[in-house]
This record gives structure tokens, C-alpha cells and sequence, in this order.
């Protein structure tokens, strides 16, 4: 997949909060930091949470089964029992605060 797709406006997704959308068949995690809006696979590498369902600390996004952490910018594993990295999507945000997403 391509091409972009349209997931929200930014106005549902809390500052250092969690938006739980989909590409596809593919969940994905919105987050907004610092009123920017990234993207990544919203289940967990090391087993099958929802991190929509975790919480943001620092940038980073906690893993509500193990606590592991993610990079929410890079997806990578920065913490235990995670060791393999988070897929990212690209996101691009229009006037308005439209969002829309696609394979990085
Ligand atoms: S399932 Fe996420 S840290 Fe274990």
C-alpha cells in the first residue's frame, strides 16, 4: 500500500496520549508530541499488546503486558523484554488538523 489514507484529525489525539486507528488490516498507533502527530504498529513485538493501550513517557511508549519501551519518532526498542524494532508510518497533517498516513 501506497498511498495515503486518511485516519482523523489530530483535535482526537491527546497530547501524549494514545489514538488506536487502522491501515488496512493494519493497527496503528497515533500519538501527538509536542503538537506533532507520529506513527507505528500498534501491537507490541514482543507479544500481542495493544500499545494504544500503554502510556506515553518521554517519547517513549510503554507496553501496558511487560513494560518494555519504543521510540514513538523511530520505533526503536529502548527497553526490556524489547528487543526487536516498532514499524513507523509516514504521517503527513493538513489545515485543519486532517491526518492521514501511509507505509513508511
Ligand atoms: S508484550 Fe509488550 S513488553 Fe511484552
Amino acid at each position: 500500500m501506497s498511498d495515503w489514507t486518511n485516519v482523523g484529525n489530530e483535535c482526537d489525539i491527546p497530547e501524549e496520549g494514545t489514538y488506536p486507528v487502522n491501515l488496512g488490516d493494519q493497527p496503528v498507533c497515533l500519538y501527538k508530541l509536542d503538537g506533532q502527530i507520529y506513527a507505528t504498529h500498534d501491537i507490541c513485538t514482543h507479544g500481542a499488546a495493544n500499545l494504544s493501550e500503554g502510556f506515553v513517557i518521554e517519547g517513549q511508549i510503554e507496553c501496558p503486558f511487560h513494560q518494555g519501551l519504543f521510540d514513538i519518532k523511530t520505533g526503536k526498542a529502548t527497553a526490556a523484554p524489547c528487543t526487536i524494532d516498532l514499524k513507523t508510518y509516514a504521517v503527513k497533517m493538513e489545515e485543519g488538523g486532517v491526518i492521514w498516513i501511509k507505509e513508511a
